[in-house]
């Protein structure tokens, strides 16, 4: 942990990261639409519920909880992303700049806390959890996705081995440090929110299909910008070039899951619940 808590994310969100995060965005809200229809699904808001999204980055989430409740609030670390994020708010959503480890939030407020992979980035991930349970009614959920394994997710692995193949494997990463994988690990990630006070933690893994319209091109691309591909390409000072080659053979790879113009690759994901004390 660091004295300015979270800096180094906030950086990534609203620079490179955040800015190829807010270039692919409807490719990304495509391809993670089945994510959110398994939050709605276990979430199951009620229409007078409020709701707060947690990382909610350029907003999917949260338009998507918005429309099935009174109020849905997003809150992020990324000015980039929430800017964008704010130009398609329906009324009753707001998008705030916050980190969700030491903003203050209206205590005992939301019915459900919710998010989509943006819960794995904390820098001390009990205060972060403890910070939002606060802002949880005694009867309120938590309900949030999270990738499992890395090995078990062929849209990273495809992209990431070819990385590595061409330009050599970054340094090992202590697994649980902030990034896509942290909560992969669901012993930790339960023992975490119990940990911030949260009870009844439980875990499901659900195969949930990514699917992009378009061919396998098309989605090459998206894969090598977003994910483990580039933070290799980041870590080893990869070139354009190096990227060129590392689309072009994933692309070959992901052929052989195009079919009728679409690509479907099969993804694990972990999708946790708590209730509060
Ligand atoms: C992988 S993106 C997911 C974005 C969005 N939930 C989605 O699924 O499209 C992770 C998000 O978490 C946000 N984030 C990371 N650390 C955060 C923190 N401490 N507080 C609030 N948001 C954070 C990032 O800015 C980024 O928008």
């Amino acid at each position: 942990m660091t004295d300015n808590p979270n800096s180094e994310q906030a950086e990534f969100w609203s620079d490179g990261g955040g800015l190829d995060w807010v270039t692919f965005d409807t490719q990304l809200d495509e391809l993670f639409a089945g994510v959110n229809a398994a939050l709605l699904r276990i979430a199951k808001p009620k229409p007078t519920d409020t709701v707060l999204d947690i990382g909610c980055g350029t907003g999917a989430t949260t338009r998507d909880f918005a429309a099935q409740t009174a109020q849905a609030d997003g809150i992020d670390i990324s000015t980039t992303m929430l800017a964008h994020a704010q130009k398609t708010a329906p009324t009753n959503t707001t998008f705030t700049r916050a980190d969700a480890q030491t903003e203050l939030l209206p205590a005992d407020h939301y019915d459900h806390l919710v998010s989509r992979f943006g819960v794995m980035f904390f820098d001390n991930p009990i205060a972060a959890f403890a910070n939002v349970r606060r802002a949880l009614k005694p009867t309120g959920q938590l309900t949030m996705a999270c990738w499992a394994p890395f090995k078990q997710n062929p849209w990273f692995t495809i992209p990431r081995f070819i990385a590595t193949d061409l330009l050599g494997s970054p340094p090992p990463f202590d697994p649980r440090a902030p990034g896509p994988f942290a909560f992969a690990d669901t012993d930790y990630a339960l023992g975490i929110l119990g940990d911030a006070g949260f009870i009844n933690a439980a875990v499901q893994t659900h195969d949930i299909p990514l699917s992009l319209s378009g061919n396998a091109a098309h989605a090459a691309k998206l894969s090598s910008y977003i994910g483990p591909a580039d933070s290799v390409i980041r870590a080893m000072n990869g070139t354009a070039a190096d990227k060129a080659k590392i689309i072009a053979k994933t692309q070959e790879k992901l052929r052989d899951y195009e079919q009728n113009g679409t690509v479907t690759v099969p993804a694990k994901i972990h999708l946790y619940t708590a209730k509060n004390h």
